[in-house]
């Protein structure tokens, strides 16, 4: 089948990191295991998973499972906060359960004790040295705190996934990010969003696709990376298609209108 057209933004490390990517929290067992391979299947080529989701080994049988060549596929891994101080230990057991000799990004998952830690930032740093992951970046981190990792190292994170969609939306956060060249990466975009408000439907049923898509898209158009769990073939699909479609600037205006920012 034809790759559907994901668009990509160049990572300071040298990857290509597409923009639209398939969630795996909660995604357990066989299932874990189906979800990922499917989805590469059709064309996916960014999986999101973390320590803390327990299915490392489950996402990397999936990768394993697809015909897709590692290469061409985009891998997220999470240090938990609480295994700070064992910042290697944790890499390299994400990497034999994944069975992978790299991951492309690797996320401080929370803030550790709710602090930046440049400590912890360091590990990242060498982790990326040793070419066990290709791009460092955090997650559920103010920018105050990323500052304050950029001031003690010099290096940015490449990437800060935070929770976001319609009723997040918030221009001067965003901006804040794209000052810096840090890509705001979008988690839990469908359950935050209320897909049977009428907006979302109506503009759904002028382009005759689905909410989800509608809210899918509406990051795209931002320039904002998007994950999306499903654990359904027919819900897997209809997330990966929300690329085929283009909102109108006076759509994605009024889907801004939502945020509280
Ligand atoms: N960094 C962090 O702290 C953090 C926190 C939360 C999540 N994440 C990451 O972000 C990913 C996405 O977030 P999420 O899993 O919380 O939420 P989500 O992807 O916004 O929503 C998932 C839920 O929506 C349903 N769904 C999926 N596609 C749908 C569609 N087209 N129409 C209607 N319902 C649909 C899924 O059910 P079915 O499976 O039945 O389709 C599931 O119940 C996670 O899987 C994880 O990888 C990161």
């Amino acid at each position: 089948m034809i790759t559907p057209k994901v668009p990509t933004y160049a990572l300071p490390g040298g990857s290509t990191f597409p923009l639209l990517g398939l969630g795996t929290w909660q995604l357990e067992g066989t299932q874990a295991v189906d979800a990922v391979a499917f989805a590469l299947d059709i064309g996916y080529r960014h999986v999101d998973t973390a320590t803390g989701y327990s299915n490392e080994a489950e996402v990397g049988r999936g990768l394993a499972e697809s015909g897709v060549a590692r290469t061409l596929v985009f891998v997220t891994t999470k240090c938990p906060p609480e295994n700070v101080g064992h910042e290697r230990e944790t890499i390299q057991q994400s990497l034999n359960d994944l069975a992978l000799d790299y991951v492309d990004l690797w996320l401080v998952h929370w803030p550790p004790n709710g602090e930046a830690r440049p400590e912890t930032w360091r590990e990242f740093i060498r982790a990326r040295d040793d070419e066990l992951v290709r791009e460092i970046g955090v997650s559920n981190y103010s920018i105050a705190q990323i500052d304050e990792l950029i001031e003690a190292t010099g290096v940015t994170p490449a990437v800060n996934q935070v929770p976001w969609s319609p009723k997040d939306f918030d221009p001067d956060l965003l901006a804040a990010h794209t000052e810096r060249g840090i890509v705001l990466e979008a988690y839990s975009p469908l359950k935050r969003s209320d897909l049977n408000g009428s907006l979302l439907r109506e503009i759904a049923e002028e382009y005759g696709v689905t909410p989800s898509q509608v809210v899918l898209q509406w990051h795209l158009a931002h320039g904002i990376a998007v994950i999306a769990k499903s654990a359904n073939h027919a819900r897997i699909t209809a997330n990966l298609d929300a690329v085929g479609f283009a909102l109108a600037a006076d759509d994605v205006a009024a889907i801004d209108a939502l945020g509280n920012g």
